[in-house]
């Protein structure tokens, strides 16, 4: 009886491993993400913050001129909100939307003067997102 709830217990924990492996083996395969600023040349440069609430993850403060491109790799499969600031603009929008975005290995985000644009292949964009002044 002791062997086999000791034998029971193995097999339970050896599950558990296995299933804690390929839950990181997926996670390895999180997409990158890319916030290109395309705005116009010659505009100041805009500034973003990204973060995962849930995660308590923040990405930190950045400056991007035109033509830069600002890269992560998302860590966690939950959803990662970005807020913009441009001139007298501002913008937040779901960098990475897990039920979105997930089975994409890229998320590309152009922002432009008049919005945010999705794609996931850097060729065919679909305006998610605008700027807004108060
Ligand atoms: C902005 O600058 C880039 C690189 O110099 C150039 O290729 C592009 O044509 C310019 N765009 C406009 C609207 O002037
Ligand atoms: C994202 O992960 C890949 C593969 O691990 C790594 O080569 C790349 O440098 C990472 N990119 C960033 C922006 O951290
Ligand atoms: C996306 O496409 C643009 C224009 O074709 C190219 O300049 C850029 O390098 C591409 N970016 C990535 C990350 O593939």
């Amino acid at each position: 009886m002791t062997t086999w709830s000791c034998f029971l217990f193995l097999a339970l924990a050896w599950s558990f491993i296995l299933i804690a492996i390929a839950y990181e083996k997926h996670d390895n395969h999180l997409p990158v993400v890319h916030v290109i600023n395309a705005l116009p040349n010659n505009s100041e440069p805009m500034k973003i913050q990204c973060t995962s609430p849930r995660t308590d993850t923040n990405l930190g403060e950045y400056t991007l001129n035109v033509g830069d491109d600002y890269q992560w790799n998302v860590t966690h499969k939950s959803l990662y909100y970005c807020e913009a600031l441009w001139e007298r603009w501002f913008a937040s929008w779901h960098a990475f939307q897990p039920r979105r975005d997930v089975s994409h290995g890229t998320v590309y985000w152009l922002v432009k003067h008049n919005g945010f644009f999705l794609s996931w292949d850097n060729s065919s964009w679909v305006r998610k997102e605008s700027w807004q002044t108060e």
